[in-house]
């Protein structure tokens, strides 16, 4: 009896683990999904397709993945498949996954005397000749069928489910209501990990009239995204950082100034269109990390006390006018993340010292090295100790600190 409520549980939690599924029509292969179109088509009208469903043609960046390719369409009378690779040259590391992650390097069964990009910039499986399975470069004209990739995701009860998130499409409100209203659903506005993500966003407003969407992101450098549900900047589609505020958009069309799927920074205020995103599963509010304090606006701290978040400028007391004191300064940034902290000018007394520390406090290993004028932290944290010794006031110093990862 006891074995056999065990087995009960082992399998119910068995199953709850294996509701992996696809949408769309799409079909779970080796945990992917692919679907085959046959009606063959140039490589851009294919590519185009795919992005519809927020996919991708078809990667196999393994030998399991490219065999199953064999058997998934095994049935059809089809020699050709245009796959998502595009080689800009005629070697390995010059043919690129669609999804951005990276070249031919990891993985590649091109056939003997490919890559040629001279043939052709796209590639495709070849299902004739011998051995099968082999990759071929062609002329993106031509047409042949294709199949498209999604990620796998798991059960929910939302319509727009893509790799493991809820997306929900809401009516427009500026920056700060949007985000209370997604908190409200258990989610954030949505943050944006990966090409694939960005063309599905893109995807759920294809038949809609609207020209940019909110997204959940601030940008005070162009290189530099602070996501509300506090998730790590892994991937950037921004184009421009605006001069009139710093919240993220998407456009959804291409126009003399956007491009359809790229982020630009505007005002915080207008009421946008915006998506919020949640996990998938039941929607547990306790669950949802507390959003991260908002981003600083870049401020010279000459000496104020508390914990400076990147980025920012810190300075010595009184500047750009000649300091009288000392000061203490505790840099800090998200977990993951690492302070890039570099002196834009430093002009101090012989007798004065800066004391930069590789952690919270002066009790953190002291960074070695005078006259470094740029220095990467191992943690999260910095703390420096601007020391007063001279007695002589001086002109100071200026430095500009960034969130690295
Ligand atoms: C691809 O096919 C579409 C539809 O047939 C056509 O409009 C487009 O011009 C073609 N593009 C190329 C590069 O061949
Ligand atoms: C493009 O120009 C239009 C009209 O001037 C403007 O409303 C829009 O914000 C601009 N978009 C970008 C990305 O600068
Ligand atoms: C600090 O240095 C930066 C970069 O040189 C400069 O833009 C900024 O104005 C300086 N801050 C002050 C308060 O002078």
């Amino acid at each position: 009896m006891k074995s056999l409520v065990l087995l009960l549980l082992i399998s119910s939690i068995a199953y709850g683990y294996d509701n992996t599924i696809c949408k769309n029509g799409f079909n779970l292969v080796n945990n992917k999904c692919w679907k085959l179109f046959q009606d063959p088509a140039n490589h851009t009208t294919a590519e185009n397709t795919c992005t519809q469903y927020g996919g991708s043609l078809f990667m196999a960046k393994n030998a399991i993945d490219n065999r199953a390719i064999l058997s998934f369409v095994g049935g059809y009378q089809i020699d050709s498949l245009w796959m998502g690779i595009f080689c800009i040259g005629s070697d390995k590391s010059q043919c690129y996954w669609d999804d951005q992650t990276g070249t031919t390097v990891i993985y590649d069964n091109f056939a003997t005397g490919f890559p040629n990009s001279g043939i052709g910039r796209c590639v495709y499986y070849s299902l004739s000749g011998s051995p099968r399975g082999q990759w071929l470069n062609e002329d993106c004209t031509e047409k042949m069928p294709y199949i498209c990739e999604l990620p796998t995701t798991h059960t929910d009860v939302c319509d727009l489910n893509f790799n493991d998130n809820c997306y929900f499409r809401l009516d427009a409100q500026p920056f700060n209501v949007a985000q209370k209203q997604c908190e409200q659903m258990c989610g954030d506005m949505v943050s944006i990990h990966s090409a694939e993500e960005n063309r599905f966003i893109a995807s759920i407003y294809q038949d809609l009239p609207y020209d940019y969407i909110r997204i959940g992101g601030v940008a005070t450098f162009s290189d530099f995204i602070v996501w509300t549900d506090g998730t790590t900047m892994d991937y950037n589609n921004l184009e421009r950082i605006g001069v009139n505020g710093i919240c993220l958009y998407m456009a959804l069309k291409n126009t003399y100034n956007s491009t359809r799927g790229a982020w630009y920074a505007f005002d915080c205020s207008t009421p946008y269109n915006y998506v919020c995103k949640r996990p998938v599963g039941e929607p547990n509010c306790r669950s949802t990390p507390a959003p991260p304090p908002p981003p600083q606006p870049i401020a010279t701290a000459t000496c104020t006390s508390g914990v400076h978040v990147a980025p920012g400028v810190i300075s010595s007391p009184g500047y750009p006018h000649y300091y009288t004191s000392g000061c203490q300064y505790t840099l800090t940034t998200f977990g993951p993340n690492k302070i890039r902290l570099f002196f834009n000018y430093c002009n101090i007394s012989p007798n004065d010292y800066i004391y930069m520390y590789d952690g919270e406090s002066a009790y953190a290993p002291l960074i070695p090295g005078k006259g470094t004028w740029t220095f990467t932290s191992t943690g999260n944290t910095m703390f420096i100790n601007f020391k007063y010794g001279s007695n002589k006031p001086a002109p100071g110093f200026n430095a500009t600190f960034y969130s690295v990862f």
